[in-house]
């Protein structure tokens, strides 16, 4: 196996972020998606979706922020992605109408438009074009699905939150930032590790200078991040 021991995960977190799903739409599309959606708003943490329930309705984000996760019975979870404006949500039950793969909860107040089976079954027939969009996002979200399996299999935790603050990270006047209002509770529970964990990694990477924690985010000051101590 190749030895990630003296790499930088740089390299490693070029790749394109995944285009959010309203952005590929025209205004008309646009309209006609809205035509056969209803609108739903829900205050910061609120359940949008439980893992295990049944449901076929597809949700898109007009505004807001949502954490998708796993959870146990102890209460431990693990999340999954953090989906934000432009993005869907609910699409697998809606397909195979099987129960929901995973729970969602809002991290903001959030606006969704909700499309049902039907409505949705709708939108394609007038314009097909959306299920080859769907199509194309479902299959980024096994490219990072693949990742993430090989991030936490492979890599040790230093490793993980170093690669999880690279992917999080997007430019924000000059500076490459981790904006998303994360506490260090949810790092870890994106990178299966404890916050104790977590808190003693951040402290180690801002001491050696590759990041700055601030109180709502964190600066990657030098993005060739150690892969481990
Ligand atoms: P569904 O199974 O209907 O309900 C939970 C939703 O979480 C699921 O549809 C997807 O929209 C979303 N989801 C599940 N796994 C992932 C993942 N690995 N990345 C992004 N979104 C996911």
């Amino acid at each position: 196996m190749e030895n990630t021991k003296n790499r930088s995960l740089g390299a490693a977190s070029t790749g394109l972020k995944a285009i959010p799903f309203f952005t590929q739409l025209t205004e008309r599309e646009l309209e006609l998606v809205r035509s056969l959606s209803t609108e739903k708003h829900y205050p910061k943490n609120a359940v949008v979706l439980t893992e295990g329930e049944m449901g076929d309705s597809l949700f898109m984000i007009r505004s807001g922020k949502v954490k998708v996760f796993i959870g146990d019975q102890d209460g431990r979870e693990m999340i999954l992605k953090i989906l934000g404006p432009g993005d869907f949500f609910g699409e697998m039950s809606m397909i195979d109408k099987q129960p929901r793969s995973a729970s969602v909860t809002t991290l903001e107040t959030s606006a969704f438009l909700v499309l049902s089976h039907s409505a949705f079954e709708k939108a394609i027939e007038q314009v097909p074009r959306i299920a080859t969009i769907v199509m194309r996002i479902l299959a980024q979200r096994v490219r990072e699905a693949d990742k993430k399996i090989g991030t936490l299999a492979l890599m040790d935790v230093y490793g993980r939150v170093a690669s999880t603050l690279l992917e999080l990270a997007v430019m924000d006047n000059g500076k490459l930032m981790v904006g998303e209002k994360l506490s260090q509770q949810d790092l870890a529970n994106m990178v299966g590790a404890s916050r104790e964990m977590v808190n003693r990694i951040l402290k180690d990477l801002s001491e050696r200078g590759f990041i700055s924690v601030e109180s709502k985010s964190i600066t990657i000051i030098n993005r060739e991040l150690p892969p481990s101590l």
